[in-house]
């Protein structure tokens, strides 16, 4: 099957570039130190690929991705880094379930659902969840109390992930690091999980760090010198040209639109409707062009489609599924 064939908008992902980019990370983070967060893509034909790299441990969003992670055999070691009220299916999971907890009610519902093991979700400078750095190990006590397992601390600091000033980046890095650090000493434990994919060079605490997005990117990450290239792109057709502009179909129902506007080669895009992108290219188009979108946002952008294909040039040579979608 040539791309051509392909019904529009589809996901393709460039099979090297993919696998340029994981290969990267596994050089830079092997084995343990990394673990992949699903969110990013919330596939597991892809997760496996991430697994073959050596990354046996893996970071979820959602109660679906732990579930499909732990039916595709890739539960060896799962991390709800997130707070559910009701652990029930988590504690039913045959696999290695870790949950985040920041509240004595988090640690009453992962020891009501029959989770056994927790990590102390610490706010680290991103308002999300997490607790105040001081209460982290009081709220470990009470996991104890509990019968939980006591694993370590996590602490996102999401809000430096797109910091475009290297050094301001890592500098605030290093200073939610060292609320993390500072919990962690209250906590005790083997684990400190951190970090994503604009801060996993620059994370020097964390013993493992969560990057998701590395593997396939978007245009917010492209803008950071980071070694890792765009692979995904969503593949649409021109349906209509006027004189000063063209419209090809995708749109809001098709990309995640939370970090902006996506781009278009030689074009300027104007905006995005539902099912619609309007640009003005640099020259001119025809309908029944095929062009190529790259997403601003990657997660969001997958949770809207089915499969990713995957492309050697011109010819799609996989499909997978995205199937951790729902929740
Ligand atoms: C808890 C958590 N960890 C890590 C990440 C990092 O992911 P990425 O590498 O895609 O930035 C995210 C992204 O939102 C996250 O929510």
């Amino acid at each position: 099957m040539k791309l051509a064939d392909l019904t529009t908008p589809a996901l393709v992902v460039d099979a090297r570039v993919f696998e340029d980019n994981i290969s990267a990370m596994a050089r830079a983070l092997p084995g343990r130190r990394l673990r992949p967060h699903v969110k990013a893509h919330k596939c597991t034909a892809l997760a496996a690929r991430q697994a073959q790299r050596g990354h046996r441990g893996f970071t979820c969003a959602t109660i679906r991705e732990m579930e499909g992670m732990a039916a595709a055999g890739l539960g060896e070691d799962l991390l709800l880094a997130n707070e559910v009220v009701d652990a029930r299916r988590l504690g039913a999971i045959d696999a290695r379930v870790t949950l985040a907890v920041d509240s004595e009610a988090t640690v009453d519902a992962a020891a009501d659902g029959g989770v056994r093991e927790v990590l102390i979700d610490v706010n680290v400078g991103l308002p999300r969840c997490g607790c105040p750095p001081e209460a982290a190990g009081r709220l470990a006590d009470a996991a104890r109390a509990r019968g939980l397992e006591v694993r370590g601390v996590m602490g996102y600091e999401g809000h430096l992930m797109l910091q475009g000033d290297a050094r301001e980046r890592e500098r605030g890095v290093s200073d939610s690091m060292e609320k993390l650090l500072a919990s962690h000493r209250d906590v005790g434990g083997e684990v400190i999980s951190a970090g994503g994919t604009g801060t996993y060079a620059m994370n020097r605490v964390a013993t493992e760090i969560q990057a998701g997005s590395y593997a396939l990117m978007d245009t917010a990450y492209s803008a950071l010198e980071l070694p890792f290239r765009p692979a995904l792109t969503l593949l649409a057709r021109v349906i209509s040209v006027s004189p000063d502009y063209a419209v090809a179909d995708c749109g809001l129902k098709a990309l995640g639109m939370d970090h902006g506007n996506p781009h278009i080669a030689d074009a300027r895009v104007w905006f995005c409707s539902d099912e619609h992108v309007t640009f003005a290219p640099e020259s001119p188009v025809a309908v029944g062009d095929a062009i190529r979108v790259w997403p601003a946002h990657v997660d969001p952008t997958l949770a809207y489609h089915e499969r990713l294909h995957i492309a050697d040039g011109e010819t799609v040579i996989d499909h997978w599924p995205v199937d951790l979608r729902g929740w």
